[in-house]
């Protein structure tokens, strides 16, 4: 999956959790799908959300650290 910043966004690195972005973005998947998303979007980081690439919370289950 291809994603697309904008200027003035920002990616936040959680501890032991996901990168939460910050602005304005648009995903594209690789069939070419576009999603656009605004506010606040946490992106999975341990690999083990069944939303990929959105974080659904399965890190805090699995105590995943990083
Ligand atoms: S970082 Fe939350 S499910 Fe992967």
């Amino acid at each position: 999956m291809e994603h697309t910043l904008e200027q003035n966004n920002k990616i936040v690195v959680l501890e032991n959790g996901p990168y939460l972005m910050e602005g304005k973005f648009t995903f594209i998947d690789h069939t070419g799908s576009e999603t656009s998303k605004e506010g606040k979007v946490a992106l999975c980081r341990c690999g083990l959300s069944a939303s990929k690439p959105f974080c659904d919370g399965t890190h805090r289950r699995n105590e995943w650290k990083s």
